[in-house]
């Protein structure tokens, strides 16, 4: 029998995902010397290497990638396994694996506490990253479930929508079109917009929307976080488009207005999203029947909702 241990199979699988010996090292809390001595000691025991080096990027074998593949295989098993011995324990218990798009970290964090408030038993391990970094982790069933817009068809996901996310056109206060009424969509072609990086699904809905309305955006520049963006509209660089989700404090402080642009907010949703064929533990059934019962109801109101700042609101109230 292929004498590798579990604890070198995690070794190998972070290497994998940070693409470098130095990232899983810190990742893992270990030094990178007892990373490469446990990878070293794995491709001894196999007779083959598992990674190649060209340039200053690592890359997998032939049989680098056989082992990922097989090691993805028992660490889905080991966690059956574990939702069986969950499921015995009771739903008070286990692990809850979640993963949500960067957009959907503004209000997940609130949802979470309310949950683990009920549930404190359950431990949640959150991941924040892109849309098209969390459809890989769907891929190789590296998460329990995400959160993030709706998935693509055909990748055998589940996916049911549980919340509204508008996307809004954010300005600085200052800005010509702040307070004007009902800008019709070509005026927006003579501004400059800020983007999020590709991978990122506001963008790609932004650029759908702009495509179906045959409206050729000049885009700026590209940056990957929501904060990123909304520094940069604040100092005059563009305009942007964004999740309502993401602006509620600024356009509450006056610091973004919100523009009044026609068939805006663009309506999308947001969805719980996981495998078809995943056993699901009692942890993330609970958590999953805890989204789409009250997440809608717990989470604050949106700016684009009645009752909420909408920024040129706030502004008249400071005056
Ligand atoms: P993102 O999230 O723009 O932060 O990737 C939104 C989505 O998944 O649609």
């Amino acid at each position: 029998m292929l004498r590798v241990t579990l604890r070198q199979l995690s070794v190998f699988e972070a290497v994998v995902r940070q693409s470098s010996f130095s990232r899983a090292a810190a990742a893992l809390h270990l030094t990178q010397p007892a990373v490469s001595m446990q990878i070293k000691q794995m491709e001894e025991t196999i007779g083959l290497a598992l990674f190649e080096q060209l340039g200053k990027k690592i890359f997998l074998t032939e049989a680098g990638r056989e082992l990922y593949h097989y090691s993805r295989l028992i660490a889905q098993q080991l966690e059956e396994a574990e939702s069986v011995f969950d499921r015995l324990k009771g739903v008070d218990y286990g692990n809850l694996k979640l993963s949500v798009a960067s957009t959907a970290n503004y209000f997940a964090p609130e949802l979470l506490a309310a949950f683990c408030a009920r549930y404190p038993k359950i431990t949640v391990s959150l991941d924040v990253t892109n849309r098209e970094a969390l459809l890989q982790q769907l891929a190789h069933n590296e998460t329990d479930m995400v959160i993030m817009g709706q998935p693509p068809e055909g990748h055998d996901l589940v996916a049911e929508s549980f919340m509204r996310n508008p996307l809004v056109v954010i300005a600085n206060p200052g800005h010509p079109l702040a307070g004007q009424k009902k800008i019709d969509l070509p005026r927006l072609a003579q501004e400059v917009f800020l983007v999020r990086e590709p991978g990122s699904g506001t963008r790609s809905a932004m650029e759908r929307f702009f495509e179906e309305h045959a409206v050729a955006l000049r885009t700026g520049m590209v940056m990957n976080t929501n904060e990123a963006i909304k520094q940069a509209v604040q100092a005059g660089m563009g305009l942007a488009v964004v999740s309502a989700h993401t602006v509620a404090l600024e356009l509450e402080t006056g610091r973004l207005v919100l523009l009044d642009v026609e068939a805006f907010p663009i309506m999308r949703f947001w969805y719980v999203v996981h495998r078809q064929n995943k056993r699901l533990s009692p942890a993330a059934t609970a958590f999953k029947t805890f989204l789409l019962n009250e997440a809608a109801t717990l989470a604050k109101p949106l700016p684009t909702e009645a009752g909420a700042p909408s920024g040129q609101a706030a502004r008249r109230r400071r005056k």
